[in-house]
């Protein structure tokens, strides 16, 4: 069954992101395999679990089952991380949805369970609102602590590591659009993202003259 537990590259950047806790939380978990494997190479000792709408829910569950990692997973259908207090030792894996639903999520969950315990660990790939994500994690106290490009099959997404510990903090434009640690620290497919950014920035700059005024200094980040 384990063989049946292959990470796409995206989800293998997702993976390689999550630091050893005791749970993980996975939500919108969708196939289960991202769970499955944080437990079947000790990630984490528990996993839990939760999607929006029954079927994948059952797919995570069945995963899991196949998997022999009941005893050590809950599955929950629930709309983010209601019902699910975050609690010490806890990392919130929120990937592969839209960057306003993820922002939604913690929303919710900080307005159901504030204060999240100091320094808990969120694992974030939105597909797009980039500029929206990090603005909303340094105006809530959100630190980015690092951040990776993922390619797969000729798209290219971010994966962002941010811990709670509740200092505010602003960013320029530009970091907010592409990412801090992105721009300082150059990761694996810089260069063919930052190509790829060029051409989205183009066509953002028609509407949006923050992205004409970052579009000036592109020089720089090449
Ligand atoms: C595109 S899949 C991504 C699955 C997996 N996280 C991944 O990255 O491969 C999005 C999943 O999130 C679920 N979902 C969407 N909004 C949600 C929400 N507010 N709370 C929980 N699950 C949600 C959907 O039902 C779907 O199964």
């Amino acid at each position: 069954m384990e063989e049946k537990v292959v990470l796409s590259p995206r989800l293998q950047t997702v993976f390689s992101m999550i630091p050893e806790c005791g749970t993980v939380v996975d939500v919108g978990s969708d196939h289960g395999k991202l769970g499955a494997c944080c437990l079947l190479n000790n990630r984490s000792k528990k996993v839990i679990a939760t999607d929006i709408h029954e079927l994948p829910a059952q797919r995570t569950e069945e995963m899991l089952k196949e998997c022999g990692l009941s005893d050590v997973s809950c599955v929950y259908v629930a709309d983010g991380l209601s019902g699910v207090p975050v609690e010490e030792d806890m990392t919130v894996v929120i990937a592969g949805m839209g960057g306003l639903e993820i922002c939604k999520i913690i929303q919710n969950a900080l307005s159901e369970h504030d204060p999240f315990p100091m320094n808990t660990w969120f694992v974030l790939q939105p597909q797009r609102s980039f500029y929206e994500v990090r603005s909303f994690l340094a105006e809530s106290g959100f630190a980015i602590r690092d951040e990776k490009i993922a390619s797969e099959r000729g798209r290219f997404y971010t994966v962002i590591l941010a811990q709670y510990d509740r200092n505010r903090y602003s960013l320029s434009d530009e970091e907010y659009f592409l990412g801090p640690v992105i721009l300082s620290k150059r990761p694996k497919w810089y260069n063919e993202y930052i190509a790829h950014e060029e051409q989205v920035m183009r066509k953002r700059a028609l509407g949006d003259p923050k992205c004409a005024e970052i579009l000036k200094n592109w020089e720089k980040l090449i």
